[in-house]
């Protein structure tokens, strides 16, 4: 089938490959020159595990291809994604001026029926608007249908969730959609749910508030179990053991960040008001996630008393592992309130040191782990990345001014740290040392 991928960023560009992958004619554009000149040469703009080879292969096999003509990708093409960004307003609301703007330029250029799927995380809503806006720009004797069919893609696994989904969300409002798109995503073999519009636009926005609401839950039961002496991660295995709990989305940490969760959350919280539903149960997911942060720095404030003049060494800065995104990573936050309390900072991170020169100009960046860690009064542990977990703590040790180690993600064993001598600091766990 010929699709047409309008916006390829993160969301557009792997979904814009898996779907040639799988047999498709794919052309994915997006109005930005560099980056289609980026990738038409083989570069790949964002971090993202395997995205470059697939892109590669799929170019050369002549299934995928690059432009910055929206009308070059309409014309032929069976399904139109929209995947443009819906960036956060200051009140919290998703800023749709990218949507409106794609929609009217897709009618420009109708020429034929077509199915245009709207994959943004928009507000439940947007896709009657879309289809008003289609309706006024279109040439009058062209039929289309508009279609909902939301993403559920974490970075860093972004291919395997494309290829391997739990599910796949349809939202359609006539039968010839939602065979087009049953058919285009047939040979995923996996549930493919049908639904109204609507119904598919509130699907992603609630799907990703609970997933934030069961992080900030654990995060607030950690809180408890630092009070009373229990031990948050003996709590999560007992909880998760029970089917409707579940494993995941249940390790307590520093809280949630990304650019969809706190997005999403801000995003459902103000359409659910303009609906006149009072969500407090979302303001109270952030409230708990904001504070996670700031309980982490009073411990290290606690650990070091004055940080004034402290060497402070900082492992992981993305906002979670096999990812080089710094969006509203915690990292973020706690990095710059170390600064502000007058403590140098030298970070390490596999992935994300390029773009956080962007963000800090006043930290230094080790090359490896130990260097991050080498003279430092103590160790803070931001982002569980695997390459932590396996280093040598004998060396690690001996090359700091005093053993202290101030986890916020819990990489490591309690009963190690006491083998090692560290002073080791964790949520929701006792302190050792
Ligand atoms: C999320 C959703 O999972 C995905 O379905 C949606 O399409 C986009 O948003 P992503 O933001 O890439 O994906 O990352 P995810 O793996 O969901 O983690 C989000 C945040 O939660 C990270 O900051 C992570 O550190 C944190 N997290 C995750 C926890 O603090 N504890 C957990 O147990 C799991």
């Amino acid at each position: 089938m010929k699709i047409c991928i309008i916006g390829s960023g993160y969301v557009g560009l792997v979904t814009g490959t898996c779907f040639a992958d799988m047999g498709n004619d794919v052309i994915c554009v997006d109005n930005d020159a560099r980056k289609v000149e980026q990738l038409q040469s083989g570069k790949v703009p964002i971090y993202e595990p395997g995205l470059e080879d697939l892109i590669k292969k799929n170019v050369s096999e002549k299934r995928l291809v690059f432009s910055t003509e929206i009308r070059a990708g309409v014309k032929d093409s069976k399904v139109v994604f929209i995947c443009v960004q819906t960036p956060p307003r200051s009140d919290g609301s998703a800023d749709l001026s990218y949507i409106e703007k794609v929609a009217r330029e897709i009618a420009a250029n109708m020429d034929g029926y077509k199915v245009i799927a709207d994959k943004s995380t928009v507000p439940v809503e947007t896709g009657l608007w879309v289809q008003n806006t289609i309706q006024k720009n279109i040439k009058k004797d062209i039929s289309f249908d508009v279609a909902s069919n939301p993403e559920f893609l974490r970075e860093g696994s972004a291919i395997a969730d494309f290829l391997k989904p739990d599910r796949v969300v349809i939202g359609a409002q006539s039968d010839k959609a939602r065979e087009i798109l049953g058919e285009l995503y047939k040979p995923l073999e996996v549930p493919i749910i049908f639904t109204d519009i609507k119904s598919a636009e509130i699907i992603k926005h609630a799907s990703n508030s609970f997933l934030a609401m069961k992080i900030s839950f654990i995060n607030a039961i950690s809180n408890i179990c630092e009070k009373s002496g229990a031990d948050i991660e003996c709590v999560a295995k007992g909880m998760s053991d029970d089917h409707r709990i579940g494993a995941h989305f249940l390790s307590a940490g520093i809280g949630y960040g990304g650019s969809c969760f706190p997005k999403d959350v801000a995003a459902f919280n103000w359409i659910s008001g303009k609906l006149g539903y009072d969500f407090k149960l979302l303001r109270e997911v952030e409230r708990i996630n904001s504070d996670q942060r700031k309980l982490f720095c009073e411990k290290i404030s606690k650990a070091l008393w004055v940080l004034k003049e402290k060497n402070i060494g900082v492992w992981g800065l993305s906002f979670k592992p096999h990812t080089d995104d710094l969006r509203n990573a915690p990292a973020i936050e706690i990095v710059r309130f170390l600064l502000d309390e007058g403590a140098s900072v030298k970070a390490y991170d596999p992935v994300a040191m390029e773009k956080a020169k962007e963000i800090f100009a006043n930290i230094k960046f080790a090359l490896t782990p130990y260097d991050a860690a080498e003279g430092c009064d103590a160790l803070v542990i931001l982002t569980e990345w695997p390459e932590f977990k396996g280093l040598d703590l004998e060396r690690i040790k001996l090359s700091m001014n005093q053993p202290l180690i101030i986890d916020g993600r819990n990489i490591y064993d309690l009963g190690i740290m006491e083998k090692y001598g560290f002073q080791y600091i964790s949520i929701g766990r006792r302190q050792i040392g």
